[in-house]
């Protein structure tokens, strides 16, 4: 197990810098989630961290020691890709054993890592099998095995997921997490789907065009996000976002008044986006009138698309609803759940 430090990362292609300089401390045993849109940087970082990819500029270090010289397989570290990559000619047994043998480990040794690896993913009765014989899930564990006999001082996962259907996907990311809890070996984790994010990670990291966005507890990032562009990326459906301008303690904004949080002061006349997420708004006897647009039970929640002066506003509501289409329903909201951010740099107010 390892701590691992970014200081002041850059990456360029050429001429063209993709990273600007990152920074940030992992602790030991810690499992942290990089998350941002396609073309973000994350993977790039990541195959720094892992020794693929040259560093431009900064230091990273593992366990306090610079290892920006240190060859990839020196570092001690096991990644696990979006393509499993296993050898289709070897067992089950063999793909997870054939990094120690490469490094010509002790047979017996082998044997004992591959055979408790096989315990911890469930894959003891698989070992025999090739992975032409196996479902997509199966062989994600065979993947994160080969990681694990390493018994690597960090583990890196590049969106491992990404190809499995959406249920696996749900299994797995808990099977994961639960590795995690039990082996305790610092982790980092790369994903685009914020849900992933939001549901593994002890810490997030937001990254947004080679910077970083914000860095915390999911909770953290998910009730006082630091900007507009963390607001807007985490949680899902995602907040809504009303553009208005402040008069005393209020938002004017699509014809309406909407409270500021109790407390907040915010100079008058300012320029604000101002944000509500979808489960924070109610509908009500009185409040904000809205027409419905679009109903979406899903069981346990409703979904509701509103239109409140000419802009779409998303409901999440327990339970079920008699709203229908065309009907005109009434928000509310929790006034200490609203967010607002400067219209100029989009910062959090
Ligand atoms: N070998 C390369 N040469 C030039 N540009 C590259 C190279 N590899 C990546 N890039 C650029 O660097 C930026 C970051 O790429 P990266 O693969 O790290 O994104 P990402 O956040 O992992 O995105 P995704 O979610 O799509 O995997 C992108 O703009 C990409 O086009
Ligand atoms: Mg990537």
């Amino acid at each position: 197990m390892a701590s691992v430090s970014f200081h002041d990362i850059k990456k360029a292609y050429g001429k063209v810098e993709v990273l600007h300089g990152l920074g940030f401390d992992i602790a030991d045993g810690e499992f942290v989630v990089l998350v941002g849109p396609s073309g973000c940087g994350k993977s790039t970082l990541l195959r720094m961290l892992a020794g693929l990819e040259e560093i431009s500029g900064g230091e990273i270090k593992i366990d306090g020691k610079v290892v920006n010289d240190l060859e990839s397989k020196d570092r001690d570290i096991a990644m696990v890709f979006q393509s499993y990559a296993l050898y289709p000619h070897m067992t089950v047994r063999d793909n997870m054993g054939f990094s120690l043998r490469l490094r010509k480990a002790d047979a017996g040794a082998t044997a004992k890592r591959v055979d408790e690896a096989a315990r911890i993913l469930n894959l003891d009765k698989l070992l025999d099998r090739f992975p032409r014989e196996l479902s997509g899930g199966q062989r994600q564990r065979v993947a994160m095995g080969r990681a694990i006999v390493r018994d690597p001082k960090v583990f890196l996962f590049d969106e491992p997921l990404s190809n499995l259907d959406a249920k696996l996907r749900v299994a797995m990311r808990a099977e994961i997490k639960a590795l995690h809890q039990r082996l305790k070996t610092t982790t980092v984790y790369v994903t685009h789907d914020q849900i992933e994010a939001m549901t593994m990670a002890d810490r997030i990291v937001v990254m947004h065009d080679g910077i970083i966005e914000q860095i915390g507890t999911p909770l953290e990032l998910f009730d006082r996000p630091g900007n507009l562009f963390v607001a807007q990326f985490i949680g899902s459906p995602a907040m809504n976002v009303f553009d208005g301008k402040v008069h005393g303690s209020v938002v004017k904004a699509l014809g309406q008044e909407w409270p500021l949080p109790p407390g907040l002061v915010v100079a008058q006349g300012a320029s604000v986006h101002f944000g509500i997420r979808p489960t924070d708004l109610m509908l009500s006897a009185d409040g904000v009138a809205a027409e419905v647009v679009v109903v979406e039970p899903t069981g346990a929640e409703t979904e509701l698309l509103v239109e409140v002066g000419g802009q779409q506003v998303t409901v999440v509501m327990h339970g079920r609803t008699d709203a229908k289409p065309g009907e005109t329903v009434h928000l509310t909201y929790d006034t200490t759940k609203a967010h607002a951010f400067d219209a100029a740099n989009g910062k959090r107010l």
